[in-house]
């Protein structure tokens, strides 16, 4: 890898419209990643780090410092980020062996977080490193941990005086990695605890799907054309769909982790209820942190779940079985075996609000599921059929809108339309729009997206502390109505999940989307 490569997120160097979003020398910050020697770091932050760089979004000069608890060097931390750049970046890794001069940028300090020891060592080093590096101080420390660490590392980062306060000539942000707490007490008592070394400007909690590039669209298709916004409501929809599943178990690795919480807690209380906030909520006054995180409180303010009907009513859970080849959940390492864990959830809720009353909104998740697939359908009201009795063809279908948000990324739309001939039938037909046919070159990854906001000081695609805290309620109060409610069903490996999924349905029309 010898000179920056060219080849930006579409092909060339930053246009002049994404040239606001260059960072100088003067203004980048020195990334310290806690957990560097993780998962994340490797498969999605380093190669996040490097992609910007080398479509020139961050200044040739960078630090980016690992911290974990591990023995290594700075040159064994460079290779194996080398290696997974590799693997993992979506740009490449340039044009030689070591990936150089990029990892040049990349150092390695160790610290046990859970020694009590001091940070007057990562002290020093930032400031050597940021001499050498001719940078200006600012930082981002990024907590790529388990959470039971994330108040103690904030608190030595306070103490040990490597936040600033805010307002001053050098800016210090955290960001915290999912989970951020495991119900609404624990969330509350995060909040408040870091509360005490950092204000909610410095603070950005990621949800990685705010960063991907399909779930912005939703924010440009819904407040960019005049066409649609006006039937997004009870009016015109008659129920909403919200998927995400995946083909994957437990890969191996990550049994012992999802044990403790569930597809509830995984992805229902961030990525699924962020989702559903960006499709429900009102046109931001300013496409402003404040302003849309205002507006999706107001979303999850307005979420209602039935209270009086049983729980089973309007709630599923489901925990995959084995398959020839495929090991049951039960049989995962790291797994209890007599866990009650879910690794399916569905459930039907309304948002009670002017626009949304008596709209069901349908969201699932679940893992080793038949197909991987993120989508959001608004499935329009049938059209009156009186026209087309007379003509004794088959009713129209209702229409269909619907954002895939991965993979075949794009947008749909579900139309009728008479076939050719001399029959009048009616045929539903779709217009696509695929981002790989409009426009040229890979889609950024979420957490380049994501990282360069937070170097920017821009959190309006992070959780601001109220929502979490208020998506923590609803799902602390599912959690709470499954203690009394029977144990998850079991579903075959490559199904869409447990057959009684089909009767959340309730009042609206229509079936879940399994093709
Ligand atoms: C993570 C969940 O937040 O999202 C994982 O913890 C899940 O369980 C992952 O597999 C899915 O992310 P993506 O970007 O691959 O859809």
């Amino acid at each position: 890898m010898g000179e920056r490569p060219t080849a930006a997120f579409w092909g060339a160097a930053p246009s002049p419209e994404q040239s606001r979003y260059v960072i100088g020398p003067e203004a980048m910050g020195t990334i310290v990643i806690f957990g560097a020697t993780g998962d994340l770091a490797g498969r999605k932050l380093i190669p996040a780090i490097y992609n910007l760089w080398a479509a020139g979004f961050l200044p040739r000069k960078i630090a980016v410092v690992g911290v974990a608890r591990k023995d290594k060097s700075d040159g064994e931390f460079r290779a194996e980020m080398c290696e997974a750049l590799k693997k993992h970046s979506r740009t490449g890794h340039g044009d030689s062996d070591s990936c150089d001069p990029f990892v040049s940028n990349l150092y390695y300090h160790r610290f046990d977080f859970t020694s009590g020891d001091n940070l007057a060592g990562l002290r020093a080093r930032l400031a050597d490193i940021e001499q050498a590096a001719g940078l200006s101080g600012h930082r981002l420390f990024y907590l790529a941990v388990s959470p039971e660490f994330f108040v103690p590392i904030v608190s030595r980062l306070g103490q040990d005086g490597l936040i600033y306060p805010p307002g001053g000539a050098r800016w210090a942000r955290v960001v915290f990695e999912k989970p951020f707490g495991h119900d609404v007490d624990s969330a509350r008592a995060l909040n408040g605890a870091i509360a005490q070394d950092l204000s909610e400007n410095q603070i950005y909690r990621i949800d990685h799907y705010l960063g991907k590039e399909t779930v912005q669209n939703i924010f440009a298709f819904r407040f960019g054309n005049a066409i649609f916004e006006p039937l997004f409501n009870q009016h015109y929809v008659d129920h909403v769909q919200i998927t995400m599943a995946e083909t994957v178990g437990m890969e191996g690795r990550r049994g012992a982790f999802y044990d403790g919480i569930g597809a509830m807690r995984d992805v229902l209380q961030n990525h699924l209820f962020q989702i559903l906030c960006l499709v429900a909520m009102e046109v931001p006054a300013r496409f402003r942190a404040k302003e849309v995180h205002d507006e999706k409180m107001k979303v999850l303010c307005s979420v209602a779940l039935p209270k009086d009907e049983p729980i089973e009513a309007w709630c599923v859970r489901g925990q995959y079985t084995s398959a020839p080849g495929v090991p049951g959940y039960l049989d995962e390492a790291g797994v209890r075996p007599d866990s009650h864990t879910e690794t399916y959830v569905a459930l039907r809720l309304f948002v009670d609000n002017w626009r949304w009353a008596g709209v069901p909104f349908l969201l699932r998740a679940g893992k080793a599921l038949a197909k991987r697939v993120t989508e959001v359908a608004i499935q329009f009201k049938q059209p009156p059929t009186h026209y087309f009795r007379e003509l004794s063809v088959a009713a129209p279908q209702a229409n269909a809108l619907v954002f895939r948000i991965q993979p075949d990324e794009g947008i749909s739309l579900t139309f009728n339309a008479k076939p050719p001939g001399m029959d009048f039938h009616i045929q539903p037909v779709t217009m696509d729009f695929n981002y790989g046919q409009a426009f040229s070159g890979s889609l950024p990854e979420a957490y380049e997206r994501l990282l360069l906001d937070a170097l920017r000081g821009d959190s309006t695609l992070f959780m601001r502390g109220d929502e979490i805290e208020c998506a923590w309620c609803l799902v602390t109060e599912v959690l709470r109505r499954w203690k009394e409610a029977p144990a998850p069903e079991p579903y075959r490996p490559g199904t869409w999940g447990p057959p009684s999924a089909a009767r959340l349905f309730g009042p609206a029309r229509g079936q879940w989307r399994d093709d």
